[in-house]
């Protein structure tokens, strides 16, 4: 077994300010990567800008990253980043922005490796096999979804085929500011898709090829959090001391997959995402009862159930189902998306048992509606 979490997390209200001084300490001027709108309205990009003045740092804002951020959009941002001479970077909001972040500070670091040759070489850099330098990464999350600020990964979308894929660098941020304020006031849809996502890292890590002891700690604390939790999340309004809950789970849960990667449901789906928009966590929800159900270890399901305070599969479905409803794909998509999974090896390597097209298909027809 390995354990690694390099991370240094502060979950805490006022974590910006409170630990300034060690986000100063990462360099001299920093690379803000975040999305266009949200850390403008919830207050985390204002703390941090507060946080680099009181330090007497400078910074350059790259405000352009869109949800499943591309390629094309991180290398923008990596040439800001490069124009304006920062030393680090730090990323604020949901997954996309802290996923992007980590890439920018990777590009950052190497540009001699891929600038003059742009996108295609760029590309090239951030799917390499090989260690890369990297610039030092912080990490405030606004969401409690991806548990990003803990990971290693950093799921892009590529456009050329028609999909999402983690680069192949494994980059921790040095420092996680983790504050339950910037959740406050959140779309309940956001809080919901994004709880949804850290359950999913839960039951991908635990029923997982690589599942041992050290994962099953943070997953097993994260799922019976999630199970105190449950109720909560389905209210129509959060009830006091919901989003701290919820991101606390998140980031076990985020150490979790750190550990063994996520599985099927997740390789299933990046098409809907892709081609129909389904937000990432929404779209992992479908297929958490499918996965259950083609696990075959008895012992470890029962104790997910008996952690989270189901009585059985059937209820954990339904519960999920309640927060994500269902939708429909027509026999064309079914027969693509089943394909294009059986050709995602990592994932499929991370269901410890053998998988056929025909039973990738039947998982896809349990979870999703076929016209
Ligand atoms: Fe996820």
């Amino acid at each position: 077994m390995v354990y690694e979490m390099p991370v240094k997390v502060y979950q805490e209200r006022n974590a910006v300010a409170n630990h300034a001084g060690e986000l100063a300490a990462l360099g001299r001027k920093a690379c803000i990567v975040t999305g266009r709108h949200s850390s403008r309205q919830n207050g985390s990009l204002e703390d941090v800008l507060s946080a680099l003045k009181a330090e007497g740092r400078e910074w350059e804002v790259f405000d352009g990253i869109e949800e499943n951020p591309s390629v094309e959009t991180v290398v923008k941002a990596a040439q800001a980043g490069i124009r304006a001479q920062a030393d680090f970077v730090i990323g604020i909001g949901g997954g996309s922005p802290l996923d992007a972040a980590k890439a920018v500070a990777l590009l950052m670091a190497s540009r001699q490796e891929w600038e003059a040759d742009g996108l295609e070489a760029a590309l090239c850099y951030l799917y390499a096999k090989k260690p890369c330098p990297c610039l030092p990464v912080a990490a405030v999350p606004t969401t409690a979804g991806t548990g990003s600020e803990v990971t290693p990964y950093a799921v892009l979308t590529l456009h050329r085929e028609h999909t999402k894929r983690s680069i192949s660098h494994r980059i921790f941020p040095e420092i996680a500011l983790v504050d339950e304020r910037y959740l406050e006031g959140m779309d309940r849809d956001i809080l919901v898709n994004t709880a949804v996502d850290a359950l999913a890292h839960l039951i991908e890590s635990y029923l997982n090829t690589n599942a041992a002891s050290y994962a099953d700690m943070f997953c097993e604390r994260g799922l019976y959090l999630f199970g105190q939790a449950k109720e909560g999340l389905a209210a129509q309004v959060p009830p006091p001391g919901q989003y701290g809950r919820q991101l606390e789970i998140s980031t076990l849960a985020g150490m979790a997959i750190s550990h063994t990667g996520t599985s099927l449901p997740h390789g299933m789906s990046y098409s809907l995402t892709y081609e129909k928009g389904v937000p990432h966590g929404r779209a992992v929800g479908f297929f958490q009862k499918a996965y259950i159900d083609a696990y075959e270890g008895a012992a470890r399901k029962e104790r997910l159930l008996e952690l989270m305070g189901f009585a059985d599969v059937e209820a954990l479905g339904a519960y999920i189902e309640g927060l994500t409803g269902r939708i429909a794909i027509s026999r064309e998509e079914l027969e693509r998306y089943t394909k294009k999974m059986m050709g995602d090896a990592r994932k499929l390597a991370n269901f410890p048992y053998p998988m056929t097209e025909e039973k990738m298909r039947g998982m896809f027809e349990k979870s999703l509606e076929i016209r």
